[in-house]
């Protein structure tokens, strides 16, 4: 069936040849999705109402943890989180350089000091063995990400933080779906942070969850996501609700809205089968891509689930007699969309001004975003589109 005609433009270059684009990640939403945003918007309550309580149990079901707090973005829910373990000036947090830059800045927004450690050169997750070099008297928090969606070794890092009496904070913006080592994401660590944004397996347009089995902490991230308010306005306007509130601190302004929920509701209802399509396009990728100068992505290992957000390869550049930025040129003149996770943050301007951070400091990291890009990945994307993708990288690297 043809697609409805859009009332938006597609943004980005037209592609120069007579194929439709190939999205890096189009969001996959069904009718109940849309069923239930129109729902929403007709139930007279569009902000953080019953429909985000609803999402928040039900995730929370989902990954096995004692609470769920939906806030309005992955940033916001590391933010709380660290601001839960009571960290401040004169504090660090290990984390690695190869990640989204949120995922540092939210360490200075906490008044705190972020310390990168390289990465594994077979997983690219955050070694183990350079978070104990990294460590000093002042670490206070361990912050791995499970780059792609390959579960970082949580079974290493607990080991590490119990030894030091350190906190872990998961970045699982990219892994929703994953399970490190038979146990559930979001069930393991002090907090996990799980981001809902438009191009994530599991959306809301714009969102996140934070997962903890610590009550206290739970109540101090709920208060803190809305002004630091001792009630939300949904509390204070059903029939039984008490008008009156108190401000216990100076919180944020980062809570969802029941707009947001609604979407996200359907999608975790729909997460398994949206997860098995993504499996789906990474095998296809990998039997199809398998003959060319191309390192492809690691697979979980035994007991791990991967949730396979991303399918970044890495161009051997002398082999293919190019490089990574000639193929993602050529890939994007043929209507493909790619993208590349991720510039190491000790690499970007404010980092190296404000730290001193150079080139070389972090070299597994440096040579993986050197010779990575990530190929167009989603669970709405049809055999076609892999295959298209696929022929693309045989003719530009034949
Ligand atoms: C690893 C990582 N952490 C955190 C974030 C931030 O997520 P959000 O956009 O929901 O704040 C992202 C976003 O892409 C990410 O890739």
């Amino acid at each position: 069936m043809a697609p409805a005609p859009s009332r938006f433009r597609t943004i980005g270059p037209e592609p120069s040849d007579r194929y439709a684009r190939v999205p890096f990640a189009a969001p996959s939403i069904g009718p109940d999705e849309i069923a239930e945003v129109v729902a929403t918007l007709e139930s007279g309550w569009l902000s953080t109402g019953p429909r985000v309580a609803e999402f928040e149990l039900a995730f929370a079901e989902y990954v096995g943890a004692r609470h769920a707090v939906a806030v309005n973005s992955c940033t916001a829910a590391l933010h709380l989180s660290l601001i839960a373990t009571g960290i401040g000036s004169g504090d660090e947090v290990i984390t690695t350089p190869l990640t989204f830059c949120a995922t540092a800045n939210v360490v200075l927004h906490a008044g705190a000091t972020p310390v990168f450690a390289d990465i594994d050169p077979v997983s690219h997750n955050i070694d183990p063995a350079a978070v104990q070099a990294a460590i000093t008297p002042r670490t206070r928090v361990l912050m791995p990400v499970h780059y792609a969606g390959l579960p970082a070794d949580m079974t290493a890092f607990q080991r590490i933080a119990e030894l030091r009496g350190l906190r872990i904070i998961e970045d699982a913006a990219h892994c929703v779906e994953g399970v490190a080592n038979r146990l559930k994401v979001g069930s393991i660590a002090d907090f996990t942070c799980f981001s809902f944004y438009a191009t994530k397996n599991l959306t809301t347009g714009e969102g996140g969850m934070v997962t903890t089995n610590d009550t206290a902490a739970a109540a101090l991230i709920r208060a803190a996501s809305l002004h630091g308010m001792s009630r939300d306005a949904w509390a204070r306007y059903t029939p039984n609700g008490n008008a009156h509130y108190d401000v216990v601190m100076p919180g944020f302004k980062y809570n969802m809205m029941d707009i947001q929920a609604a979407i996200g509701l359907h999608q975790l209802a729909r997460l398994r089968r949206m997860h098995a399509r993504r499996v789906a396009i990474c095998a296809r990728y990998d039997a199809g891509l398998a003959t060319l100068p191309l390192r492809l992505p690691t697979q979980a290992r035994e007991g791990s689930v991967h949730a396979r957000h991303l399918y970044p390869v890495l161009l051997d550049s002398a082999a293919a007699g190019m490089s990574r930025d000639e193929l993602n040129d050529r890939l994007r003149d043929r209507g493909i969309s790619t993208s590349i996770h991720f510039r190491p943050v000790h690499l970007h301007q404010y980092y190296q001004e404000r730290f001193g951070f150079r080139r070389g400091m972090f070299p597994v990291a440096e040579s993986v975003y050197d010779a990575t890009l990530s190929l167009p990945l989603s669970a709405a994307m049809d055999d076609a589109s892999v295959d298209r993708v696929i022929n693309a990288c045989h003719d530009i690297l034949r």
